[in-house]
């Protein structure tokens, strides 16, 4: 794998590989990297792509300073796991190479309704700083497909609006979430817990498996989402949000829909963990 930082160098190597008839996939990340990372590596290597992957630590999509600050950054390690995953190109730029002119005097994208909400609720101006680095790295790298967890469910749907309203020549794949044993959905943010905050952590996958359950024995969302913030609580989380969603557009659920989504938000200590989990076939009856 060859590592590049700068914008001239990374175009060259993405030129010789579509000069030698290779699809581009793209994996953008923020680094410190783990298996959730890598299975959006290996899923652009099943589809024979030359895989870019990229790690930079997105200032822009930050609300808060000391969050940005204690981001864990890993290069070594991240390049150490990409190489290994067979991935062929890192682009690793440093703040002034994706931002020249300065932060302040960036053009934004800003996505409406989907990015409004949700993460984009509780973290103003996250979605615009995530769409504006995502529509710089598409323009320098220039991919066939980009590789995104459902991890963070809000940001797949961002992207895809942004892609769509832009015409931008790329496919969006959206690849599952990838979860520890106990259920946990891995995230470079597990590594600030304590161990006794790790074995509580499990508790939000629990919680949205219940609500699961719950909603599709009685599609009552209220009193499914009050009872489960309930049992939040008592695992020791703080929640952000706890909401259930249309799957196509994330607009509120309602009783008819056939496919929702349950997304959620939780502290626990310093830690803000998100998951989420998707409800199909609502309205299909097994016995007609
Ligand atoms: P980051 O949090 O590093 O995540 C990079 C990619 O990995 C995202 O598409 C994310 O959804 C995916 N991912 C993280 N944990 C995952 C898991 N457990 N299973 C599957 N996929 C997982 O998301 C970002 O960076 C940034 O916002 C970025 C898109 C790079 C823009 O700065």
């Amino acid at each position: 794998m060859i590592t590049v930082h700068t914008i001239r160098e990374l175009r060259e190597q993405v030129r010789e590989a579509r000069q030698q008839g290779r699809r581009i996939g793209f994996v953008p990340t923020m680094g410190n990297l783990h298996d959730g990372h890598i299975s959006l590596v290996n899923n652009a290597r099943q589809r024979e792509c030359f895989v870019v992957a990229s790690i930079f630590v997105n200032p822009l999509q930050f609300d808060d300073p000391d969050d940005l600050a204690r981001y864990p950054r890993t290069l070594d390690q991240d390049q150490n796991m990409l190489a290994a995953a067979g991935c062929d190109l890192l682009f690793a730029p440093d703040v002034n190479e994706m931002y020249p002119e300065g932060q302040d005097r960036q053009t934004i994208i800003h996505v409406p309704e989907v990015s409004e909400g949700l993460c984009g609720g509780s973290r103003p101006g996250h979605f615009d700083g995530v769409a504006t680095v995502v529509n710089k790295l598409f323009n320098m790298v220039q991919p066939d497909m980009a590789f995104f967890g459902e991890k963070d469910f809000q940001q797949v749907a961002v992207i895809k609006k942004m892609v769509a309203d832009l015409c931008m020549p790329v496919e969006i794949v959206p690849v599952a979430i990838k979860r520890a044993d106990d259920g946990l959905a891995l995230s470079s943010r597990n590594g600030y817990l304590t161990e006794q905050e790790r074995e509580q952590a499990k508790g939000l996958y629990q919680t949205l498996q219940e609500i699961a359950d719950d909603f599709r024995a009685h599609k009552d969302i209220e009193q499914t989402l009050k009872t489960a913030r309930e049992r939040l609580d008592q695992r020791g989380f703080r929640t952000d949000y706890l909401e259930i969603r249309r799957t196509s557009d994330l607009a509120p659920a309602t009783a008819e829909d056939d496919s929702v989504v349950i997304l959620g938000a939780a502290y626990i200590g310093k830690a803000r963990l998100i998951d989420n989990l998707l409800i199909d076939n609502l309205t299909i009856t097994l016995n007609p």
